[in-house]
């Protein structure tokens, strides 16, 4: 008998493009066989358990029917509330039991994270059936399925997403799907039942991808004028293309407004997520025959996951654009065809799609805790602890962490560390160390001051800053390194300039001018953000693309510290093209580094203790126009406070 891979859907990105578009085909054959009721044995032999702690219909019969077509058989408490958790049993220790007398667990839970904690403590795979507010994957699959089948395609679909997008688990882990293949999405939310911020934040941050938000009264009157108010000229999918799931050389539409809405996808008020006093069903959106009348809509199928409450009219059944009976009925091929892409992975090796950050280690007194109300980790705090990884920040100046459970993002204000005893207020110039503190498992984090000092950690005071360069002498060594740039590059039009964001990119953009004023050629010149895990590079100069492939690219930043920045700079160029050459340019040299990094042009050395910290200011100024900015370069020492200057980057 087989052993099922410990492969756990969790989140819709535990799958990768390829595994899906798999997933898919299989669906494809399983329907097929279905219809010619084939009896299947696959499955023979495999035990899977349903544990479902909220009411299904869809998801639990279809999951069961999936494992009975497949020849599998299938245990079920028939409701959590006769199973033991009503005595108090945790759900690892749940679905440690469980999984004895199972191969496969399948669990919807209220809590949002879960899924995650009944992953980690199962050795058998687990799907997540619905977790909370958070995902519900497999909806997803079923979703995507009868979309791809109904429109061709998923990559520039545009699909309107309308109704609870606060708390509908559908729909986040659509939307993260929709961004992934390439497709636009208009949200059209009940008011106060907008797309959360976490989701937003980590779109953008992850993916570079944003979407328009139209209220439901301009869905339903405009529909017909939405191309018109939907794509911004950044034409929000258009990152998402660049994604490493996706083809580098495929081609971003050309900031076309799209003719036609591909789907409405509507969902229903989810008041079990609401408190006691807020579960009355306001003014909500009513999705009818009308809503389909307008020209843009004609070709648009009607989508729902399901259970329908008020917001979707049963005149729109006979409608054949109305496929929502459809995505139900996909629930079984598709189901079927996750349990067959288990079975089909036992034994191969598999890439994880989406290799991350690593796990923030806290000791036990000073972990934070997740924010989120409904956290797995606020409900069952007896055996787990918050766990945390660095989220991608839009900049240096944020530190953000995201809840491994629950997803959620916490922001952070205080950090403090933990071999001195200090407490910070968080800002940009701490950035470098807590990525140290981080590494040496000395990072710290408070909610607020009064946390810190009831910790028996001190406030930080930093040495007094000394200027070491002032206005002028920057740009004598902003010019000193464009000579070195021009003497050494020998043909500048094969040249293009990155900088890194922030300081790093108005480098870049001087050095360009400089470059210009004394050869006439001006190389193209764009900015790299470091912190985003995936594609982070726009152009600074006006134009509408920036190619690095078979070009010489000056990376260009303020200081050169460890080494990391450049490192992480490189991997979002190398997600670009390949271009000829790298090469560093840097205002000032500090001379000592984590990494073998050497950079070719120099404005200045300026040796410096690792427990010093070099501090660049650079104001963004038309250097055209001979502005004279607010430059300078202060050092200050750490080491009074930190007192173990080595350990300081
Ligand atoms: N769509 C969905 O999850 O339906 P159920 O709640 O009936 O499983």
């Amino acid at each position: 008998m087989t052993r099922l891979p410990k492969y756990d859907v969790v989140s819709i990105e535990d799958l990768s493009l390829d595994e899906i578009e798999r997933i898919f085909e299989l669906a494809d054959q399983f329907a097929a066989a279905l219809e010619q009721r084939k009896p299947l044995d696959l499955a023979s032999g495999l035990i899977m358990a349903t544990l479902f702690y909220e009411p299904s219909t869809r998801t639990r019969l279809s999951f069961e029917s999936a494992m009975h077509r497949l020849g599998g058989a299938v245990i079920s408490s028939a409701e959590m509330s006769a199973s033991s958790a009503v005595k108090g049993e945790s759900l690892a220790d749940t679905v440690r039991v469980v999984s004895a007398y199972a191969d496969l667990i399948v669990v919807r839970h209220p809590y949002d994270g879960a899924a995650r904690v009944a992953a980690d403590y199962a050795p058998c795979p687990v799907f997540n059936a619905g977790d909370g507010s958070r995902q519900h994957p497999t909806q997803t699959l079923c979703d995507l399925y009868v979309l791809q089948k109904k429109k061709g395609r998923l990559k520039d679909l545009t699909v309107a997403i309308c109704g609870d997008l606060k708390f509908g688990r559908t729909v986040h882990s659509l939307i993260y799907a929709l961004a992934r293949f390439g497709a636009n999405i208009v949200a059209a939310p009940n008011q106060g039942m907008g797309v959360p911020d976490h989701v937003l934040a980590r779109l953008a941050a992850e993916r570079g991808y944003k979407f328009s938000t139209v209220t439901i009264d301009e869905l339903k009157s405009q529909a017909g004028g939405l191309d018109a108010m939907y794509l911004t000229p950044s034409a929000p999918h258009q990152m998402a293309l660049f994604t490493s799931e996706m083809p580098l050389d495929a081609s971003p539409p050309a900031g076309q407004a799209p003719a036609s809405l591909d789907a409405f996808y509507v969902t229903r008020f989810q008041h079990e997520r609401r408190a006691a006093g807020e579960r009355e069903r306001p003014d909500y959106l009513r999705f009818d025959a009308g809503a389909l009348k307008t020209s843009r809509a004609q070709e648009a199928v009607v989508m729902h996951p399901l259970p329908r409450t008020d917001e979707l009219a049963y005149e729109l059944d006979s409608d054949p654009r109305a496929v929502y009976f459809e995505q139900a009925a996909a629930g079984v091929p598709v189901r079927m065809a996750l349990i067959g892409w288990l079975l089909e992975s036992a034994g191969k090796t598999r890439v994880r799609p989406n290799p991350e950050q690593p796990l923030l280690v806290f000791k036990a007194d000073n972990a934070p805790r997740c924010a989120n109300p409904n956290c797995i980790t606020r409900h069952e705090g007896r055996y787990l602890r918050s766990r945390f990884r660095l989220a991608p920040a839009v900049s240096r100046a944020v530190l953000m962490l995201r809840c491994e459970f629950c997803e959620r993002e916490l922001k952070v204000e205080y950090v403090g560390h933990a071999r001195s005893r200090r407490y910070y207020r968080f800002d940009e110039s701490l950035y470098g160390y807590v990525r140290q503190w981080i590494d040496e498992q000395s990072l710290v984090i408070f909610d607020d001051v009064k946390q810190a000092e009831e910790s028996g950690y001190g406030p930080y005071r930093r040495g007094p800053q000394r200027e070491i360069m002032n206005a002028d002498e920057i740009a004598r060594a902003s010019e000193e390194l464009a000579a070195q740039m021009i003497a050494d590059l020998p043909d500048l039009t094969a040249v293009s300039l990155v900088g890194v964001v922030s300081r790093g990119a108005v480098l870049a953009a001087r050095l360009r001018h400089l470059i210009q004023r004394q050869t006439k050629v001006a190389p193209p010149c764009a900015a790299v953000e470091v912190h985003r895990s995936h594609d982070g590079l726009y152009p600074l100069d006006g134009s509408e693309s920036f190619d690095v492939e078979g070009r010489t690219v000056v990376l260009v930043d303020d200081v050169i510290n460890s080494g990391w920045t450049v490192q992480r700079a490189m991997a979002t160029l190398w997600k670009r093209g390949r271009p000829a050459a790298v090469k560093l340019a840097v205002l000032i040299d500090r001379g000592h580094r984590a990494l073998p990094i050497r950079p070719s042009y120099v404005g200045k050395n300026i040796p410096t203790t690792r427990g010093e910290r070099v501090l660049v200011r650079l104001a963004e100024h038309d250097a055209a126009a001979g502005q004279k900015p607010a430059d300078r370069v202060v050092i200050y020492s750490m080491v009074e406070s930190l007192k173990q200057p080595e350990d300081a980057p």
